[in-house]
Order: structure tokens, then C-alpha cells, then sequence
């Protein structure tokens, strides 16, 4: 007898049942990951987003070039490996982000030719080695959306709606924070200026504060452990911000009024990557996460392109994690299912042939037939049908094989329709 093997740390299987059910954890089903996906995938293209997929395993220097040598992603979270595979050493990375690989793949395949405007959006699992607690996991799902080539506030405008719009489909209960992290102008006097006033603080900083003065400084404020007044003291973008960027950030927040999208704009929301300029704006939920609140995050990234090797073309994209939404989705009982239409329970041997014949031909005509593959009494197959959710369900006996003719029992209300057998299809069509 081998021993069990257990899964790996922050990793989580999401099945067709309620498997969490007994834990601390929340459960979580296929079915509220199926909800979120199938939201985005009627959201998205909408708007002009088309899917693209791009490998889980990337170069490390795509990360640590794109996202940030100084990031707590890349410093301590990457799952890093050397490929030795060639001769010679690669060291490579499970992505623990999307955004740098699409734009590894935009640049690689000169999309900025062929479509100086692209929409594109993603899904798939993540990878960050964190500190397991509710709503953060060391393999996560992120659906994300990037758009490159739009200098002006509308694009940015346009997918704040967006993600608006998908959020409110999947009854989040959310508020939107806005904030500008500046431009290229900007961004160097506020960093001198918040140096300065954090370099004055320092007795009162924690440790890892201390740390990032000099290599991060705008990630402090986004610090749980320090003083709350030190951090809210602290010289604010806005006295610093160039014409131009608050021309844009001006731009953005009259286009969201007009389409009238709530926001609330928020000067500590600095983000955990390096990439950012001008925009940010994070999705939070208002209830039912605890200290994972932020659902989706995002801004804009007008140098990376660049710095990943392209041309100077600006972007603007989010991500939202899937886990999280799908915790509140839970909570809130809603789930996509795919219930079968007829659960058939034969009676006997030559009935279970007959059966098959049934479904073999129901199914070729689209609809979801469960057969009982077991004998067992009736009340216990009517049972299973039960636990399925199946809408329908037909007791197959000698007398129906004889005649023809059987009784469909609508599950929920009980009510029996006879119909006959060679007609099943036209009878399920016209019942659903
Ligand atoms: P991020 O803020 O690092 O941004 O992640 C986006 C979202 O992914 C978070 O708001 C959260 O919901 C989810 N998430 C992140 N880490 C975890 C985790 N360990 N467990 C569960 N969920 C997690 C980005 O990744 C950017 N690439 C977003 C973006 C796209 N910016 C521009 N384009």
C-alpha cells in the first residue's frame, strides 16, 4: 500500500463538489470558476478583446527586467529554476504575472505592425511563492486584459468600464480606487521628495521599510505594518505631478463620470509592480474577503514595451484573481452548472440496452443524458437523478420497451408527461 501524497502548499484542487466543505477554508467549485470565465468571455469581446495564450514558463530576466528587480515578486516569489537542458544555463521562471509575457509576445511577433491598436486578454494559473492565507495562494488565476497602443485617458476609461461592467454581471459588491502614479516627469521629484521625508522617519519605520528608502520608496506606503500617520504624512504625487499627467488623470476621471462609473480616487494605492506610469486603479471588495480584498488590479505601463526590447507604445491593462472572486461568488451561492436534461433509469438488462440507444441519440442531438450505469432499485436511481439536478427523469421498464410510450417526471415539481420513446427529442424540446 503506497502512502498518500499531499498536495502542494497553497495549491488547491477545485472539483465538482463541495470538498472544503469541513475545513477552515471556503469551499470553492468548478462551478463559480466556470461563472467568472464564462462572464468574461461574453464581457471582453464586447470590447474588442480577442484571448491569447502564452506559456507558463518565461526567461527569469523577462520578470525581473519587466516587473522589477526590487518587486517582492521577483526579490522573493518567483519559482525559479535553471534549464540546463541545452548545455548550457537558463534560468527560467513560472510566471507569477501575465502583463510581461503578452508584451514579450507583442514584441516578438511585431504586433505593433500589423495592429497599431490591440486588445487582447487572458486566463490561466499564476505563480507566487507567498504566505498561504484566505484569498492568497501560491498557485493562483488571474483573467487579465491588456490593450497597447492608446496614449490618450479613453482607453484607459474604456476598460475601467469594463472591468466595472464584469464585476457588477458577477454581483461583486466592489468600489473602484483610482489613482495617477505620474509620468516620467513626475515620477523622479516625488521619489526625492518622499525619500527625503521617509530618511526623516526612519526611527519610526519597520525594518522592511527601512529597506526599500532607497530601492522602492513608493511601495512604503503601500505598508500594513507601519504607522498609519507616518504613511498618510508622507508628500503626496499630486503636488509633484507634471501638466501632462494630470491632463490625463484629469481625463480619465471626467470620462468615467460621464459613463458613469463610480470611483473613489484613492493617492495611497501604489502597486506591487514597477511597470506602472500614470493610471492605476484596483477593484476592493466592500465585504467578505478580509485582508485580500483587492479583486482586480491594474493601470498603465507606457515604458515597458520599450524596456521589454519594442517600440515606444503605451499600455494599459488589469488582472483580477480569479480565487477571490470565486470566494465571493460562493458566499453569495451563485455558480454556473451543467445539469444534465434527462437522467434515464433502466429496469433490467435488455432495458439498459435500450437506454443507451436512447441517450446515444439524445445526445447527438445536443442534449445532457446521464444513464444509470448501476442497477439498484428505483428510489435509489431517482435519488441519484436528484443529486445530478437532472430536470427530467424516465423509469425504463418492460411495459415502456413494449409500448413505446414512458413517463417524463419533471424532478422539481413532480408533474408526469407521457410521451413516446421514438419522439423523445421534439418531447424534451418542447417541455425545457
Ligand atoms: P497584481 O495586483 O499583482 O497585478 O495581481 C492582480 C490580482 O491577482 C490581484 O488583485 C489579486 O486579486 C490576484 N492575486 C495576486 N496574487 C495572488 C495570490 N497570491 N493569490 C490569489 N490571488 C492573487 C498583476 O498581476 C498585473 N499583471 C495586473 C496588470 C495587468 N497590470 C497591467 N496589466
Amino acid at each position: 500500500m503506497g502512502s498518500r501524497i499531499p498536495p502542494v502548499k497553497g495549491t488547491r484542487d477545485v472539483l465538482p463538489l463541495d470538498i472544503y466543505k469541513d475545513s477552515d477554508e471556503p469551499w470553492l467549485r468548478i462551478g463559480h470558476y466556470q461563472l467568472i470565465e464564462s462572464a468574461a468571455r461574453t464581457t471582453f469581446p464586447l470590447y474588442g478583446y480577442r484571448e491569447a495564450r502564452t506559456p507558463i514558463l518565461e526567461r527569469t530576466e523577462l520578470f525581473a527586467r519587466g516587473i522589477g528587480e526590487a518587486t517582492d515578486i521577483v526579490g522573493k516569489e518567483m519559482y525559479t529554476f535553471d534549464d540546463g537542458a541545452e548545455g548550457k544555463s537558463v534560468s527560467i521562471s513560472m510566471r507569477p504575472e501575465n502583463t510581461a509575457s503578452l508584451v514579450r509576445a507583442y514584441v516578438q511577433h511585431n504586433v505593433q505592425q500589423s495592429e497599431p491598436e490591440t486588445k487582447w486578454w487572458y486566463l490561466g494559473p499564476m505563480f507566487r511563492r507567498e504566505r498561504q492565507q484566505k484569498g492568497r495562494y501560491r498557485q493562483f488565476t488571474q483573467i487579465g486584459v491588456e490593450a497597447f497602443g492608446s496614449q490618450g485617458p479613453r482607453i484607459d476609461v474604456e476598460q475601467i468600464e469594463m472591468l466595472h461592467r464584469w464585476l457588477t454581471a458577477l454581483g461583486i459588491p466592489f468600489a473602484m480606487h483610482l489613482n495617477t502614479l505620474g509620468d516620467g516627469e513626475t515620477r523622479p521629484r516625488w521619489k526625492a521628495a518622499l525619500q527625503d521625508y521617509l530618511r526623516a522617519h526612519q526611527a519610526e519605520l519597520t525594518a522592511d521599510s527601512v529597506a526599500r528608502i532607497e530601492t522602492n520608496p513608493i511601495r512604503v506606503l503601500d505598508s500594513k505594518f507601519d504607522k498609519p500617520e507616518i504613511l498618510e504624512g508622507a508628500p503626496r504625487i499630486d503636488a509633484f505631478l507634471s501638466d501632462a499627467a494630470r491632463a490625463h488623470f484629469d481625463g480619465v476621471k471626467e470620462g468615467l463620470t460621464r459613463l458613469g462609473v463610480p470611483f473613489v480616487v484613492d493617492p495611497r494605492l501604489v502597486r506591487g509592480l514597477d511597470y506602472y506610469t500614470r493610471t492605476t486603479f484596483e477593484a476592493i471588495a466592500t465585504e467578505g474577503l478580509g485582508a485580500q480584498s483587492t479583486v482586480a488590479g491594474g493601470g498603465r505601463y507606457d515604458g515597458l514595451v520599450k524596456q521589454l526590447g519594442g517600440g515606444d507604445v503605451a499600455g494599459v491593462g488589469f488582472a483580477a484573481g480569479v480565487e477571490r472572486l470565486a470566494l465571493l461568488c460562493a458566499a453569495a451561492g451563485r455558480e454556473a452548472s451543467s445539469r444534465p436534461v434527462l437522467f434515464i433509469a433502466p429496469l433490467g438488462e435488455a432495458e439498459e440496452k435500450k437506454a443507451d440507444e436512447l441517450a446515444q441519440s439524445l445526445r447527438a442531438a445536443g442534449l445532457g443524458v446521464e444513464v444509470s450505469l448501476r442497477r439498484a432499485n428505483v428510489g435509489n436511481m431517482m435519488k441519484r437523478a436528484d443529486a445530478l439536478s437532472a430536470r427530467f427523469a424516465l423509469v425504463l421498464g418492460g411495459d415502456e420497451i413494449t409500448s413505446g410510450r414512458a413517463k417524463l417526471k419533471e424532478l422539481k415539481t413532480g408533474a408526469q408527461h407521457e410521451v413516446s420513446l421514438t419522439d423523445l427529442v421534439a418531447a424534451l424540446g418542447q417541455l425545457s
